[in-house]
């Protein structure tokens, strides 16, 4: 089995409207998680100085904001992030190998660059009204090839796709999962969800995890449940 350090492995998506209340959450579960994910949301709210806030509290930044857009744009939002100090930062992998490769032209550093395939909430008819008229696991993993070829470092994957990329893959990606809901949880929009010690023994990374922590009314609660439910892993 992969070596297990759960709490590197736990990234907490900071899915709140305002800085105030993502400094909030990063100060009461700093000393329990070292890595947070900023997405649209935050972003959209606070820009840049939110990142730089929370990097600035001594944490990791996974930088969710699932570029798309013509190769010279992309490579220059790259760059941007990469300047930023993120650790990880999302692209979507439909823009294609122009655009995935412009990417990677435009880091500065060793950032890490994951490439979003299907997104979890896209079902077949969501593939067929785009034009895709394959079914959803041929086409994750004709995107991640896509991706992998053209040199990205990692994938952000369903639960369910874990098995699937690591069988193609081996260790030569980073499997960032999303959809994980711990035993106690509610599911909410997350249709096929795993738990924290499914997604780990499958052969995730890291997991994103944001509603069963950022909702929770003692937050730290959760964490310190979702590590005990993890520890008999390791
Ligand atoms: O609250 P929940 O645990 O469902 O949060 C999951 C996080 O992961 C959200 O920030 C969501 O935007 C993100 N995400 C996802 N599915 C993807 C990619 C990102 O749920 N395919």
């Amino acid at each position: 089995m992969r070596s297990i350090v759960p709490r590197e492995k736990i990234i907490v998506a900071l899915d709140v409207p305002t800085k105030a209340a993502a400094l909030e959450l990063v100060a009461q579960l700093g000393s329990e998680i070292s890595f947070f994910k900023i997405g649209l949301q935050l972003y959209t709210a606070e820009g840049p100085e939110i990142v730089r806030a929370v990097l600035a509290a001594g944490a990791k930044v996974f930088l969710d904001l699932k570029l798309h857009d013509i190769p010279n744009t992309v490579a220059k939002a790259v760059e941007s992030a990469s300047q930023l100090g993120v650790q990880m930062l999302t692209i979507h992998l439909t823009g294609g190998a122009e655009m995935i490769r412009a990417a990677i032209a435009g880091r500065k550093n060793n950032m890490s660059i994951l490439g979003v395939t299907v997104l979890t909430s896209a079902n077949e008819q969501t593939l067929r009204e785009t034009g895709v008229s394959d079914k959803i696991d041929n086409h994750v993993l004709r995107l991640a090839k896509l991706g992998v070829t053209t040199g990205i470092d990692g994938v952000v994957a369903s639960p369910h796709e874990i098995k699937m990329l690591r069988a193609e893959f081996g260790d030569q990606i980073k499997i960032v999962v999303p959809g994980i809901r711990p035993s106690w949880s509610e599911p909410g929009d997350q249709k096929r969800v795993m738990t924290p010690r499914e997604a780990l023994h499958a052969g995730a990374d890291y997991l994103v995890i944001g509603r069963p922590i950022v909702t929770h009314p003692q937050p730290r609660e959760a964490i310190a449940r979702i590590f005990d439910e993890l520890s008999a892993l390791s």
